[in-house]
């Protein structure tokens, strides 16, 4: 199936991309280069050997490349991801990322393209501990808010239009493709615990645990890492799934791990990996951070067959070996 992946050369869409392509299908990208830079495809070509086509435009001009493409689906990733940013700036969250889908949404019901997959976030179950897709939602920051919103649009979209969907809720997605030529590579400075963890491995940086004497084992926060391969590989099996589906399908799921780690667990995984000693320093707790958030992945066992089938470890060598 020739499918589109927009925001294809961030993190997620790279890996995908991998997964799609080594699936069979063919694949691709549109994105903005907002966030990310165009030597990525030269990364995925190192990844599985094929250099996607990239369509450097906005989403919202998504409708000029599916028109005559002969696409099969689309994958809406491109969305504005910052937590922090989106309770600065609200209005320019909803806008990016609800006009964003609007418009895949129109291009999809235009281009006769049958099948959507919304790459979505556990944000959207605020500070509930352990949630499965019954969890009522209850975002907490207009980010969240945007990926439920989101979600409401295109369910919509698939009940009068005939579309189908999966909206899949990524827990903490992590690591990076093994071969070493892909990985988190954002244009703008993260705040996410990863790359800083990275950082404090190579001996650049102190890593601040945010969080002392939280309601958890070790008193840090815990959290769902997931391989960004395992991710990658839930979309495949989410597109196989509604393949046969009739018009009108649509379905949410969780992708995580199903289990909890705290931040000195992954800290600690970290300098095995690397044979390095990570400094760490204990602040208090990030503000809005839930104490602990993993996932319920029971809806994705049985439905796709799918489950994370990579380790914590894994995750921090590969996030180690990225060049
Ligand atoms: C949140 C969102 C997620 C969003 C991400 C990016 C939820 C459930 N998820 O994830 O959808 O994509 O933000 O902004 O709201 N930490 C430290 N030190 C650091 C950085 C982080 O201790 O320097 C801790 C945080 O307190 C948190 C954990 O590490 O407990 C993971 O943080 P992060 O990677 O930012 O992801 P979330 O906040 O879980």
């Amino acid at each position: 199936m020739k499918i589109l992946i927009t925001g294809g050369t961030g993190y997620i869409g790279s890996h995908l991309a991998v997964s799609l392509i080594e699936a069979g299908h063919e694949v691709e990208l549109l994105d903005d280069l907002s966030n990310s830079f165009e030597d990525v495809l030269g990364g995925i070509r190192d990844a599985c050997g094929t250099k996607p086509v990239l369509h450097r435009r906005n989403v919202q001009d998504v409708a000029q490349v599916l028109r005559g493409g002969g696409f099969g689906a689309v994958a809406h990733l491109a969305a504005l991801k910052s937590v922090a940013e989106s309770m600065a700036d609200p209005l320019v969250y909803y806008e990016q990322n609800l006009v964003g889908t609007m418009s895949v949404c129109r291009a999809c019901v235009e281009c006769a393209v049958p099948y959507l997959l919304f790459s979505s976030s556990a944000c959207v179950y605020g500070d509930s501990p352990h949630p499965s897709e019954e969890t009522p939602p209850s975002p907490c920051n207009p980010y969240g808010r945007s990926k439920l919103y989101s979600e409401g649009i295109i369910s919509d979209v698939c009940r009068s239009r005939g579309l189908r969907a999966v909206s899949l809720r990524y827990f903490n997605p992590s690591g990076a493709h093994p071969c070493g030529a892909l990985g988190e590579r954002p244009k703008k400075p993260a705040a996410n615990l990863m790359p800083l963890l990275c950082a404090a491995a190579r001996g650049d940086a102190t890593l601040k645990v945010f969080g002392k004497h939280l309601p958890t084992a070790d008193g840090s926060p815990v959290r769902d890492y997931v391989h960004v391969m395992d991710i990658a590989e839930g979309h495949v099996a989410a597109l196989e799934w509604l393949q046969g589906k009739p018009p009108g399908e649509f379905l949410t799921l969780n992708l995580g791990r199903g289990e909890g780690a705290s931040v000195l667990q992954l800290a600690c995984e970290m300098a095995m990996v690397c044979e390095r000693e990570i400094r760490v320093e204990r602040c208090g707790p990030r503000p809005g951070d839930a104490p602990c958030c993993f996932a319920n992945v029971d809806k994705a066992r049985a439905l796709l067959g799918w489950e994370a089938k990579r380790t914590l470890r894994d995750i921090c060598a590969d996030a180690w070996s990225v060049k």
